[in-house]
């Protein structure tokens, strides 16, 4: 099998060390990866380092078009990155594709949004003192990025740490998760074709106990994260003094009210707890249904639970594959059997055959159970029943995570009232809490993280305003 090179400054290079990547549903090795050495991180951030002022003065046409140019490269090829991702990460196809579609417009939303991207001007003659004055106002890279991507999303999430920052004109250093580097390392073949400057993207494979050495190095002033609540939290407490950006864990709460439409809040549901096996930070894992409708709606979600088509990701059918190692099935499994053992009754699922863990729904889970308090990051749910809007509310704010939380009713009050009241950074009304389009801000609140992806938010994180005043104007 050929050595995937990665990408050092924008050329293909290979170091010393190799990586071995499995396909998480057979454990066949699906790529090889060169392995950067030292000395040849220490070129790719000198490089970085070396281009910045460049980047940053790049007219925004050049930029714009290597934007547009990677969209229509993952157009042209999006069957092979399909499979691409099915083969290290294990999700289905039918999903795979969806995340190549996702990118392709991740990278066209950058290529829109940087052309958007102008100065801003401010009268100051508010006050007496400012007559004849006005402020310019741009915004200029804070320097450099670190781009940490996680293996659940490998294309688009890493295409969200990469579109922004070519967008303001600022270099990206992309460290890709050891389990899935190959989407990342494509990207970096589509950015090499472009005519962005050498030093202006590096795509690294290097393994997770060399990452610290790239969040502390000074040339990289923006760290931005996706990945575990623990590991994103220390890297903000390793460099205070950094702008890092914080996209982590959830666990992901909806509500079902009585003016519902229940079949489509079950077949929604039912889909999105087991979408890519649950491991989407996103996924639903807590339902809150109002007792009004709890008997009627429960055995629809079950129904759709059940019918999920669960199996060999490569089979264009199949909706719900492994997990992306039989080590994170085991500990779901081992998660629900502590629920069960604590009283909970599994409605459906609950069993595990290597890496793939049944799609399954609990009820009677304990407050305290693993399943309802940390982030499963699996296809469990747990349904629970609520007395009201009140105490639906409240059990979706009972969280240490608060990313987004989808509430299912019609009545604009109480979507207006979920707005205001749930701690968490996006309100899905009508929908799960799983919905995400890419040119929306992204991000949470409590340990969920800090900072928004989505373009034109990203696109605010990697910059700083500058302002330059202008005096003597005839205004
Ligand atoms: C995530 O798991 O945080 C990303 C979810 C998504 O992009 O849909």
């Amino acid at each position: 099998m050929n050595v995937t090179p990665f990408w050092l400054a924008g050329r293909a290079a290979t170091g010393d060390g190799e990586l071995t990547v499995e396909h998480p549903y057979d454990g066949r090795v699906v790529g090889t990866v060169s392995v950067p050495t030292p000395g040849q991180v220490e070129e790719a951030l000198a490089a970085a380092h070396a281009v910045r002022a460049e980047a940053a003065a790049l007219p925004v046409h050049v930029r714009a078009e290597a934007l547009a140019h990677v969209s229509r490269r993952l157009a042209e090829r999006s069957e092979e990155i399909a499979k691409l991702i099915t083969a290290e990460n294990g999700k289905p196809l039918m999903w795979a594709r969806i995340e190549v579609k996702r990118a392709i417009s991740t990278f066209r939303f950058a290529a829109e949004e940087a052309r958007r991207w102008s100065p801003t001007t401010q009268r100051l003659d508010t006050e007496e003192g400012g007559v004849g004055r006005m402020a310019y106002i741009t915004r200029v890279p804070k320097g450099p990025v670190l781009g940490i991507s996680p293996f659940n999303f490998p294309l688009n999430l890493t295409a969200h740490k990469v579109a922004p920052a070519i967008a303001v004109g600022a270099p990206i250093v992309v460290k890709p998760a050891p389990a899935t580097p190959l989407s990342a390392l494509l990207l970096g073949e589509l950015l090499a074709e472009t005519d962005l400057p050498a030093g202006m993207f590096s795509v690294l494979p290097v393994p997770n106990d060399r990452a610290g050495a790239l969040v502390e190095d000074p040339r990289l002033p923006i760290v931005s994260f996706t990945g575990s609540v623990p590991v994103g939290w220390s890297i903000n407490d390793q460099v205070p003094r950094k702008h890092v950006t914080l996209e982590l864990g959830g666990n992901g709460a909806a509500v079902v009210l009585p003016d519902a439409d229940l079949d489509w809040a079950a077949s929604r549901i039912g889909l999105f707890s087991n979408y890519q096996a649950g491991q989407s930070c996103i996924a639903v894992q807590r339902v809150y249904v109002h007792r009004a409708v709890y008997d009627e709606f429960v055995p629809k979600l079950v129904e759709t639970v059940d019918g999920l088509v669960t199996g060999d990701p490569w089979d264009d059918k199949t909706q719900v594959g492994p997990l992306v190692s039989q080590d994170a099935a085991e500990r779901v499994e081992s998660w629900v059997g502590e629920a069960v053992e604590s009283g909970a009754k599994i409605l459906a699922g609950g069993t595990r055959e290597g890496a793939a863990y049944a799609p399954t729904v609990l009820a009677d889970v304990p407050a305290d159970a693993k399943v309802a308090r940390e982030e499963v990051f699996g296809p469990v749910l747990l349904v629970q029943p609520v007395d009201g809007v009140d105490e639906a509310f409240e059990r979706v704010n009972d969280s240490t995570f608060g990313l987004q939380a989808g509430v299912f009713t019609r009545n604009l009050d109480i979507a207006f009232r979920a707005h205001r009241e749930l701690q968490v950074g996006g309100v899905i009304i009508g929908d799960v809490p799983s919905y995400r389009a890419d040119q929306m801000p992204y991000g949470g609140v409590k340990d969920s993280g800090v900072g928004r992806e989505g373009l034109r938010s990203a696109m605010a994180d990697y910059t700083e305003e500058k302002i330059m005043v202008l005096t003597g104007l005839p205004l």
